[in-house]
């Protein structure tokens, strides 16, 4: 399973970085850049490529010339994407952004027509979903990165709280990737301690309102969104998915009746293996959270059913 082909479309901050760890860590045999900017993966494909014969194994780095050099991976990474500005309208950067999925995904059913597709862009889950209706795959190989990164955030601000076991972190988040996502500390723990055993009802709803900000607080700071924590989540994907490893991880998937929900893309918890979800997990949600859940749902079917006003899928 390992030594094998991961693309990764738009070499930006996000998309770079997330090469950078998997080379650093020799996740897979070969990562091939693409971005509609060619100078940004050309660049970023030498200085990663460079940094390579002091890591775990030379993995091979490239930058793909056109779309059509992202060719035979097994794993389509899209990362591509434009960030808000402020003339632009939610709508705005929603339509935008799923024209640039759709032109991404368009070329990975030609070029690599096998691939699993890790979905990045934001917002998260509606571009999961662009990507799975437009390339009309099956839901297991279309897969949204958003939990990945949730959970190393809460599990951060876990450690701040408790003080104690770093890497021992198993935290929860559902729902989808923005303001109404559901972090869970009710189900977390540390070291296979419930974390309401350690902490108070105030402490843990301190946990979740950081974790929910967590992203902001980076803009706050760097007037940017962030791009190692995202990097390295990507990275744990990709060596799950090459390794087989079925790990359990909230990741944003296609319901099909599962939650109560069908046809939308939304945070639960999956097992992530060779096939991509290999399963996806009904976790017993309590009463109140199951409407916050709902209402993560409907934010997310709000920004889909723009795209279908605006004929999208036609
Ligand atoms: P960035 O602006 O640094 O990189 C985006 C890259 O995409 C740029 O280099 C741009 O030239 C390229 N691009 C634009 N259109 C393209 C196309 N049609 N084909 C190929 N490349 C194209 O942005 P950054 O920080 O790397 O973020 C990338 C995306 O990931 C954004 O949508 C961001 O919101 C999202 N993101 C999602 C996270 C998650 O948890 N799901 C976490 C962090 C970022
Ligand atoms: C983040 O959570 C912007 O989705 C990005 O940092």
């Amino acid at each position: 399973m390992v030594g094998r082909k991961v693309g990764i479309v738009g070499a930006g901050f996000v998309g770079a970085t997330a090469a950078y760890s998997m080379t650093i860590l020799g996740i897979c045999h070969e990562v091939i850049l693409y971005d509609v900017v060619p100078e940004m993966a050309i660049g970023k494909a030498i200085d990663i490529g460079q940094s390579t014969n002091y890591s775990a194994k030379g993995t091979i780095v490239t930058a793909a010339k056109t779309p059509a050099d992202i060719k035979d991976c097994d794993i389509v990474v899209i990362t591509a994407g434009v960030p808000r500005r402020s003339e632009m309208k939610r709508a705005d950067l929603l339509m935008i952004n799923a024209k640039i999925v759709k032109e991404v995904v368009e070329n990975v059913k030609i070029y690599s027509p096998n691939a699993i597709i890790l979905c990045v862009s934001n917002p998260l889950d509606v571009m999961n979903y662009v990507a799975y209706k437009l390339t009309g795959w099956d839901r297991k190989r279309i897969i949204g990165m958003a939990g990945a990164l949730d959970v190393s955030r809460m599990a951060y601000q876990i450690h701040k709280k408790v003080g104690f076991g770093s890497g021992q972190m198993r935290a929860m988040v559902v729902g989808n990737h923005g303001q109404d996502m559901i972090p869970c500390p009710e189900i977390s723990a540390v070291g296979g301690v419930p974390l309401d055993q350690l902490l108070g009802r105030n402490d843990m709803d301190e946990i979740i309102e950081k974790t929910k900000e967590g992203g902001a607080e980076i803009v706050k700071y760097l007037s940017t969104s962030a791009y190692y924590a995202p990097g390295r989540a990507i990275s744990v994907m990709v060596e799950a998915i090459l390794h087989d490893s079925r790990i359990v991880m909230p990741s944003s998937v296609v319901l099909d009746g599962e939650y109560g929900h069908k046809d939308v893309s939304i945070g639960v918890p999956i097992v992530l293996g060779a096939s991509g979800v290999e399963k996806i997990i009904e976790l017993n949600i309590p009463e109140d959270k199951k409407v916050k859940f709902d209402q993560a749902v409907a934010s997310v079917q709000e920004s889909i059913d723009i795209l279908r006003e605006n004929n999208f899928f036609d």
